[in-house]
């Protein structure tokens, strides 16, 4: 992964401010109006979260140790805001969308292809981490049979 080639192309999208975000939500709407649905309707906070987030992926993308955790933790977070597996791939067209429109001629095919690919590792890490977390809840007892089972003791 050229982690130079990322990070000079995200501050060059970068560049354009609030547009980017708004470009990015726009996309996913159009695209997929049921996954923008999972989204609240005002979103200053979350433009501001995902652009942050992102930007400390790319810059971190060479830096593994650092980078593994904060996307598990991420993707684990991800289960209680209704995010599936599924949705991966979707928001990520809408990512590359955004990059290719802000890039202009700038967006070769290697570039493209240098993003997806990081895209795709960033999703199967919160991914892989979202479906432990998914385990592991599925294993819980529910608060029914955790009280049933309490009864049958005393
Ligand atoms: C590269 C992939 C992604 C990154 C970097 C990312 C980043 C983030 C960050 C940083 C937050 C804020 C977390 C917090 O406040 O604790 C967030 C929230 C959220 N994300 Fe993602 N996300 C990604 C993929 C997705 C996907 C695939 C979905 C599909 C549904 C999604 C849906 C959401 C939702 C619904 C919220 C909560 C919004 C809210 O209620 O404020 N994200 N995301």
């Amino acid at each position: 992964m050229d982690a130079e080639a990322l990070r000079a192309s995200w501050s060059s999208v970068l560049a354009h401010g609030d547009e980017v975000p708004l470009f990015f939500y726009s996309h996913l709407a159009l695209s997929r109006p049921d996954i923008r649905e999972l989204f609240p309707v005002v979103m200053a906070g979350q433009r501001d979260k995902f652009v942050v987030a992102l930007g400390r992926i790319v810059s971190s993308a060479d830096r593994t140790d650092e980078l593994v955790p904060y996307l598990q933790r991420l993707g684990a977070t991800h289960v209680q805001f209704g995010t599936t597996s599924e949705h991966y791939a979707p928001v990520g067209q809408s990512l590359i969308a955004t990059l290719a429109y802000f890039l202009g001629e700038l967006w070769t095919n290697e570039l493209a292809q240098q993003w997806q690919a990081a895209y795709e590792l960033v999703a199967s890490v919160m991914q892989d981490a979202a479906a432990e977390v998914e385990q592991i809840s599925g294993e819980l007892p529910t608060a029914e049979e955790s009280s049933s089972a309490r009864s049958e003791q005393s």
